[in-house]
């Protein structure tokens, strides 16, 4: 396998001027072991293809509001109904945070406080739902979440969830089986998103068929959050009862979650999230989710958005064009769903050779197929300023890394190695 290098389709380097977070100073004195974690993990994201359909380069501002003092601040309650005292100043912080996701997502209620996007689906569930309830969701074989009924998680031990699947030709929703069950099993809820499903639902139709049941409807949207913000994706916020978000994806922010509702549940999600299921909010986190919102507003995210989707829609033609079989045909998001069983080789195989040649991936479950395939997302390369000449170079890869071995292996490395690097996240 020769290297050979492709010439930019893209606008330029990465969008950030300045240097993230590293091991250097205070910390390299003080913990030298820490700092080496540090330093080696950056060295790992920036000098290796990140794939990685949920993960993301936030900003050096996101993370300047991370490792701030803010840190330091107990804040139980919300904003102006603390159980802690000294809260004045990270109040604003929160109220920031809220009003700029209310504004860039259209919601009456956001509660910005969910640790994570389980917690958000958790607190969802803890204020519409009770234990035992049926509750209909994506299968897990088909690319629904742990959080969505896995006997493994809290959802599949305290409530009956029955999972609805996609048409075993093209891939998608069926939404025929979705209305069948919803009236069959007269869910309490509806759970509507997915952790590999690379089209948009149908939120309306999703909508009607709740109604149809008497059921909720809670729209999981921790994959697509930033391509809604941003423009490149449906708004489920005028359909659901709920939307849980994470803040981490496309969305370019601090790992956390986020719940958006009407006013007439903000009591009950408020409630849910502290004290049912949460302790104090993490405001330095709270004050990062604030800086990522007001980025995400900004002109510069919508074309970014929309790149993210221009860019996965070339790489999963590319790796088609190669002889992986992209599931549903194709992409309408930074989600592209493949299997490489046509190629030879297993999903599980595929990621490890893959990972040995700096494509770092997921596996992922295929629907009707055997074994497992691969996940991929646009959502880390596209910040760092890639455009579609790499997405295609990057498919030409990922087939290469399938059978590399040896010193083809330590050639394909060293490409994405040096195509990372002519796209630095945080130049200097
Ligand atoms: C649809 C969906 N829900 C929930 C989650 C859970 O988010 P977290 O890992 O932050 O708990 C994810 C994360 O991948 C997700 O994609």
């Amino acid at each position: 396998m020769g290297v050979r290098t492709v010439e930019s389709s893209a606008a330029g380097p990465g969008p950030y001027t300045t240097a993230g977070g590293g091991g250097g100073g205070p910390l390299a004195r003080q913990d030298p072991e820490i700092a080496e974690v540090i330093a080696g993990e950056t060295a790992r994201q920036t000098g290796s293809l990140q794939l990685i359909a949920a993960e993301n380069f936030v900003s050096p501002a996101v993370l300047a509001a991370l490792g701030s003092p803010l840190a330091n601040k107990y804040a139980e309650g919300y904003p102006g109904a603390r159980h802690h005292g000294g809260c004045e100043i990270v109040d604003a912080a929160e109220r920031i945070a809220v009003d700029r996701a209310a504004a860039l997502f259209g919601a009456e209620h956001v509660n910005v406080q969910p640790h994570s996007g389980s917690a958000a689906v958790i607190a969802a569930y803890a204020a519409l739902l009770r234990p035992g309830d049926t509750v209909l969701a994506m299968g897990l074989p088909f690319g629904g979440h742990l959080t969505h009924g896995s006997p493994a998680n809290f959802s599949g031990r305290w409530f009956d969830f029955v999972g609805y699947g996609v048409d075993r030709e093209t891939g998608l929703i069926d939404y025929r089986e979705v209305r069948r069950l919803a009236r069959t099993r007269g869910p309490a809820a509806i759970v509507c998103g997915s952790v590999t499903y690379p089209r948009h639902p149908d939120y309306a139709l999703f909508r009607e068929i709740a109604d149809e049941a008497g059921a909720r409807l809670i729209v999981d949207a921790g994959h697509p959050a930033g391509l809604i913000a941003g423009g490149a994706a449906p708004s489920p916020v005028p359909y659901a009862d709920v939307v849980c978000a994470t803040t981490h994806k496309v969305l370019r922010g601090p790992r956390g979650g986020m719940l958006l509702c009407g006013d007439e549940l903000a009591g009950r999600i408020d409630r849910a999230v502290f004290p049912f299921t949460q302790g104090g909010a993490q405001m330095n986190t709270v004050a990062a989710k604030a800086v990522a919102f007001g980025e995400a507003a900004a002109p510069a995210f919508a074309a970014y958005a929309h790149r993210v989707v221009a860019n996965a829609r070339v790489l999963a033609a590319g790796l088609e064009a190669e002889g992986f079989a992209v599931l549903t045909g194709g992409t309408d998001t930074h989600l592209i769903g493949v299997d490489p069983a046509p190629l030879g080789v297993d999903g599980r195989t595929a990621r490890g050779r893959l990972a040995a040649c700096g494509l770092v991936l997921d596996t992922c479950p295929l629907p009707y197929g055997e074994g497992r395939g691969l996940r991929l997302g646009t959502a880390a390369v596209t910040t760092q300023g890639m455009g579609e000449a790499e997405m295609a170079r990057i498919a030409v890869l990922c087939t290469a890394a399938l059978y590399a071995e040896g010193e083809e292996v330590r050639t394909l490395r060293a490409e994405a190695a040096a195509l990372a690097g002519r796209f630095p996240p945080y130049p200097g």
